[in-house]
């Protein structure tokens, strides 16, 4: 009798542990269309082989999808092309409003995380409001609700901006720089941010905050284009200079999900959040 490679316990602790690593999804980066029809040659080379089937050897057994049209090869989008931010940027820049640029984004098919995401993620909160929190991109649960930080980072950012009086039904305005999950929870590639940035650029335009929160690493160097590391930007002011022209404060804090791993590092978003209280005051806004 042959033994089993794996015991079902060690299967069912080796599939945690991917859950746990948040390799939850049995997709690749890339879709793979399964229905699309073979390039022309493969078609020529399956008639001429079919011609030269002789008259009395038995039928072949009945298709059972026929091609229905000519084949028709789509060439592959080159998903790393700096024209695709280029797109994103004339795209967003005929955006008027919020309303405009949310209908761009949704119609926008330059982003291959789109095509690997259940929905896309736009904003959640009041547009408007003094304060717009910029994270990275959509996890599980966003992707599943439509709404950015739905899950439980999202939830420990509910509580701290409630701890200072503040709530996304009456004072934030919340999106990310990308508007559609990473499979896995990828980091995000430099491409895919440049596309999603020029959306979220014009969104800070539109949106026209008080001042802007970028929560996590991902966020603060993308939207500031720096190099520089959270720990070294956490609590500084930043002037965010929009393509407008337009500046807004911008404050650079960590990200809840890093608070979640890191308890410790929450003393220094509380002093992050007291500033954020301070400047809205000396702002008049509260
Ligand atoms: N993390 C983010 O950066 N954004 C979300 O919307 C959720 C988790």
């Amino acid at each position: 009798m042959t033994e089993a490679a794996f015991a079902p316990q060690d299967a069912a602790a080796l599939l945690r542990w991917y859950v746990d690593h948040g390799i939850d999804e049995t997709i690749g980066e890339e879709a793979i269309d399964r229905f699309a029809l073979p390039p022309p040659a493969a078609v020529a080379a399956a008639a001429a082989s079919a011609a030269s089937t002789p008259a009395s050897s038995p039928a072949a057994p009945t298709p059972i999808r026929a091609p229905a049209a000519p084949a028709v090869v789509r060439a592959p989008v080159p998903l790393e092309s700096p024209q695709l931010a280029e797109d994103a940027r004339e795209v967003s820049r005929r955006a008027a409003t919020i309303a405009e640029l949310e209908e761009a984004v949704r119609a926008f098919e330059g982003c291959a995380l789109k095509r690997t995401a259940k929905n896309t993620v736009f904003a959640d909160g009041v547009a408007g409001a003094p304060v717009m929190i910029v994270g990275e991109a959509p996890g599980a649960d966003e992707d599943r609700l439509g709404k950015p930080f739905v899950g439980v980072s999202g939830q420990l950012m509910d509580r701290m901006f409630a701890a200072i009086g503040m709530s996304r039904e009456r004072d934030l305005y919340i999106t990310n720089i990308l508007f559609w999950r990473p499979p896995g929870n990828r980091t995000p590639t430099l491409s895919e941010q440049a596309i999603c940035l020029a959306f979220t650029r014009r969104h800070i335009e539109l949106a026209r905050p008080k001042i802007v929160v970028l929560a996590g690493g991902t966020a603060v160097k993308a939207v500031l284009n720096t190099t520089e590391g959270i720990t070294r930007l956490r609590g500084k002011w930043a002037t965010l200079t929009l393509d407008d022209g337009s500046e807004v404060p911008a404050l650079p804090t960590f990200h809840p999900a890093y608070l979640l791993r890191t308890p410790a590092s929450k003393r220094q978003s509380w002093a992050d959040l007291l500033s954020l209280d301070k400047r809205l005051k000396d702002l008049g806004v509260r």
